[in-house]
């Protein structure tokens, strides 16, 4: 018998892919539950190709009997619903910021830490990294078990489909009047977008970084190893899906090159695409609907001991959220999840 799975946020960017990464991967549900506001409750969302969910009100929904719950609907109802799915027995794997750095939560990437799931049924919540970070530590994970990394700087370049739908519409409707010279309208994102770059995403923190920055920095340590120090600069760019990133690391090994691709090489969920020519590299627009992360551009940095410069690219939908919640579902099933009551 297969599981009842409810995805918290049908309706939105991440929410719908949740739907489609289900039914592509076969992920075996009997039943799937679409739950996003009473605003949309009674409308309809695609479930694979050819099946439509009726989407109900989160707000009147009881989770027991449900054995999985994929949460995307922001923070603060995240905070308000997970801890009552997880009372009434349902397993939920949380998009949102809001419970990473509990330390009764596992922050799981698959590829890179599936063990810490043996740690979820202190609240039957596991988290999924923020997008940024999930694709780096995959990324960095070959590197670090083969030369030990030390620090990181990063810098990226994040697509606007990570503020959401809203975020999605806004890049749409600017662009659209900047063409047409109408006025330029800006709710979700602090400045401009279309044709422009901010450096900066979610909230400023008393010490100059924003809490985006932040983010990166811990949930690395939590998800890789707490002594390795990460500095980030955000930046918001005007990409709908995909995002990127430059990422300098310093390991403790001797590295290069040659011996970083072939420790990298195979890793699963990685895919290099380096060939020093024009398209030999991976852009965003390349990555939109793909699972992988992909590595270009790796080169030794000439300016430290032993450091690797490279530029890393996935779909944030995906790997940074859709992908990575279904993946870690995937992994309670193999680790024989008990259904419901
Ligand atoms: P709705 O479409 O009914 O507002 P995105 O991140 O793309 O903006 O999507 C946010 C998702 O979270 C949408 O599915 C949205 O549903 C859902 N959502 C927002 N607020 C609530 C809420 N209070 N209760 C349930 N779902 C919510």
């Amino acid at each position: 018998m297969g599981y009842k799975v409810a995805v918290v946020g049908a309706t939105g960017a991440v929410g719908r892919e949740m739907l489609t990464t289900l039914a592509e991967r076969n992920f075996p549900a009997d039943e799937v539950v679409a739950l996003a506001s009473g605003r949309s409750a009674g409308g309809e969302v695609s479930y694979g190709e050819d099946r439509t969910v009726v989407v109900q009100d989160l707000s009147k929904y009881d989770f027991t009997g449900t054995d999985i719950a994929l949460f995307s609907a922001g923070g603060d109802v995240s905070k308000e619903y997970a801890p009552k799915a997880g009372k009434a027995g349902c397993v939920v794997i949380d998009n949102s910021s809001a419970f990473r750095m509990d330390p009764d939560v596992p922050l799981v990437v698959p590829e890179v830490n599936p063990d810490a799931l043996a740690r979820y049924g202190r609240k039957n919540i596991i988290a999924n990294p923020n997008c940024s970070t999930a694709q780096m530590v995959v990324a960095l994970k070959p590197l670090h078990d083969a030369f030990g990394i030390k620090r990181v700087v990063v810098s990226t370049y994040q697509s606007v489909s990570g503020a959401g739908k809203e975020g999605m519409d806004e890049l749409f409707n600017q662009t659209r009047a900047v063409y047409v010279n109408d006025p330029v309208e800006k709710e979700k994102f602090t400045k401009q977008i279309a044709f422009n770059v901010i450096p900066h995403i979610d909230v400023f923190m008393d010490d100059g970084f924003t809490k985006e920055e932040w983010k990166m920095t811990v949930e690395t340590k939590k998800i890789l190893d707490p002594d390795i120090d990460v500095v980030a600069q955000c930046v918001r760019v005007p990409v709908f899906i995909g995002h990127s990133e430059a990422v300098f690391i310093e390991t403790k090994k001797p590295i290069d090159e040659k011996s970083a691709r072939a420790a990298m090489e195979g890793f699963p969920g990685l895919v290099i695409i380096d060939h020093r020519a024009d398209e030999g590299y991976v852009s965003p627009v390349e990555c939109a609907g793909e699972d992988p992360v992909y590595v270009s551009r790796i080169r030794k940095d000439p300016t430290v001991k032993n450091g690797l410069v490279f530029w890393c690219v996935a779909d944030n939908l995906r790997k940074g959220a859709a992908l990575n919640a279904v993946q870690i579902a995937e992994e309670l099933v193999a680790r024989h999840l008990k259904k419901a009551a």
